[in-house]
C-alpha cells in the first residue's frame, strides 16, 4: 500500500489503483499542466491562459471557502495528481433552461483528467463517483452539467457512458456564436 493510499479518509473514493480526494492547494501546480491542455480556442486550438488562470482562482477559492465551488482531486498510485472535478450551484442560465426537476440541482463542472491517464482507466468515472456521493451528503437531488463544442470528441461520449446520465437538451448558445452545449442529468433520488 502506497504512503498516499494509507492517509485514505472516509472522504475518500478508490478506483483505476488511485483515489479521490477533496482538492487541496497543494494540487494546483500539478493540475495546471493538466488545464494547460484541455482548455483551447476551439476554433485555433491555441491556448487560453486567461481561462486556465480563472479556473485555477475558482479553484484557490473554494480550498478557502470563498465560493460556492467544490473541488476534487484524483491522484495515481505514485501520488501523482491526474485529474479534477468540480461542482456548484447551477448558474442562473442554467436553472432558467427548465430541464431540472428537482429543488436542489448541482451542476458539474472543470472534468480534465491528464491526456496520459483518460480514456478508460476510470479516473473520470471515480472523479464522478465522489462528486455524486458527496452531492447527496449535501443533500443535493440532482446532476446537471452541459458541455460546449471544445469537448466534442474529448466529453460529450464519456457523459453519454455514465450510469444515469441522460441528455435533457441543448443550452442554445451557452458559449457564444455556434456554441450550444448539450445538457446532462442525473436525478439522486430514487
Ligand atoms: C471527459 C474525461 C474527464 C473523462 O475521464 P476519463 O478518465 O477519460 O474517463 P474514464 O476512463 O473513467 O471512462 C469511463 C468510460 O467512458 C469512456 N470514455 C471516456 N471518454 C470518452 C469519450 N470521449 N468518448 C467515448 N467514451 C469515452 C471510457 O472508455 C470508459 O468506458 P468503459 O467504462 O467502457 O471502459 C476525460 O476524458 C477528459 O479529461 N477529457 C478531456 C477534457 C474534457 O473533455 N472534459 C469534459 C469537459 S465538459
Amino acid at each position: 500500500m502506497s504512503p498516499n493510499n494509507e492517509r485514505r479518509t472516509k472522504d475518500e473514493t478508490v478506483s483505476f489503483g488511485g483515489f479521490v480526494r477533496p482538492l487541496e492547494m497543494g494540487d494546483l501546480v500539478q493540475l495546471k499542466p493538466i488545464l494547460e491542455h484541455w482548455v483551447k480556442s476551439r476554433d485555433t486550438g491555441q491556448p487560453l491562459p486567461e481561462e486556465v488562470l480563472e479556473d485555477l482562482q475558482l479553484m484557490e477559492d473554494s480550498v478557502n471557502r470563498l465560493n460556492d465551488y467544490r473541488y476534487f482531486t484524483a491522484v495515481g498510485v505514485k501520488g501523482e495528481v491526474v485529474g479534477v472535478i468540480g461542482m456548484r450551484p447551477p448558474d442562473s442560465r442554467m436553472l432558467a433552461l427548465d430541464f431540472l426537476q428537482t429543488d436542489k440541482p448541482v451542476e458539474l463542472v472543470n472534468a480534465y483528467v491528464d491526456p496520459k491517464q483518460r480514456g478508460g482507466k476510470g479516473v473520470g468515472r471515480a472523479l464522478v463517483g465522489m462528486l455524486e456521493q458527496a452531492a447527496v451528503v449535501q443533500g443535493y437531488t440532482e446532476v446537471v452539467l452541459n458541455s460546449g463544442p471544445r469537448y466534442r470528441d474529448t466529453g460529450w461520449g464519456f457523459y453519454d457512458k455514465l450510469p444515469g446520465y441522460q441528455r435533457v437538451g441543448v443550452a442554445i448558445g451557452y458559449f457564444g456564436k455556434d456554441g450550444d452545449a448539450p445538457v446532462w442529468k442525473k436525478s439522486l433520488v430514487s
